[in-house]
């Protein structure tokens, strides 16, 4: 009989383990749907990179964490929902207010497929972290969403922006990362020698130069 039991018992494990690999299927793909949507160019490939980052980072990052990187800036993606530069005093309010505006749209994704709470209240803790840190695994997030805006964003975030305030960006990117990663942004080969030249001029700066403590406008 306690075979029985036993055997009953991995078998509902192996039900839920595959729902539940089901369920996180529909979860990114409605991420990326949504996402697909964006009105900024660049949101899909940053969603997927920073997942290759924290993969590069942490090969065996737990699902919280994947989805958590797919997800991140998912507000972005939702022109209705969106939160406006113009609305905030700073762009650290206004990162602030993102971080919370996404980890609140991934909590009803979560609700939505159906995953379990603590699954949902694991990516909302650390999507609504994805700017600032604070846990090991935050801080795993928040390094990988940055290497990722100096490998695939900063090329589309020059175009729009232009020289100064891409310096700005830089800046505000690099306080962000410990000096190991830094090494890898510096190490970046890009096409285009103004952007080349804008990330050498910051990555070259010490960390303690005034700029790094200037955020962009
Ligand atoms: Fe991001």
């Amino acid at each position: 009989m306690s075979n029985i039991g036993f055997t009953q018992g991995m078998m509902d494990m192996e039900i839920t383990g595959r729902k539940q690999m089901r369920d996180i299927y529909y979860v990114k793909k409605k991420i990326g749907d949504l996402i697909k949507e964006s009105h900024v160019p660049e949101d899909l490939i940053h969603s997927k990179n920073t997942l290759e980052w924290l993969l590069e980072l942490k090969a065996d990052a737990d699902n919280a964490l994947k989805i958590a990187a797919l997800g991140h800036d998912i507000e972005r993606a939702m022109e209705g929902r969106k939160v406006k530069r113009k609305d905030y005093r700073s762009y650290d309010e206004f990162k602030d207010a993102h971080a919370l505006n996404s980890a609140r749209i991934m909590a009803e994704i979560m609700e939505e497929c159906e995953m379990p709470e603590d699954l949902a209240d694991d990516v909302f803790f650390l999507v609504r972290h994805h700017e600032r840190g604070g846990t090991e695994r935050a801080n795993l997030l928040k390094a990988a969403d940055t290497i990722s805006f100096f490998h695939v964003n900063l090329p589309h975030y020059f175009m729009r922006e232009g020289e100064e305030e891409t310096k700005r960006r830089c800046m505000w990117g690099l306080r962000k990362l410990p000096v190991n990663l830094k090494k890898v942004v510096a190490g970046f080969d890009y096409q285009n020698q103004e952007i080349a030249a804008i990330v050498k001029s910051c990555t070259d700066l010490h960390p303690t130069n005034y700029l790094l403590n200037k955020a962009p406008h």
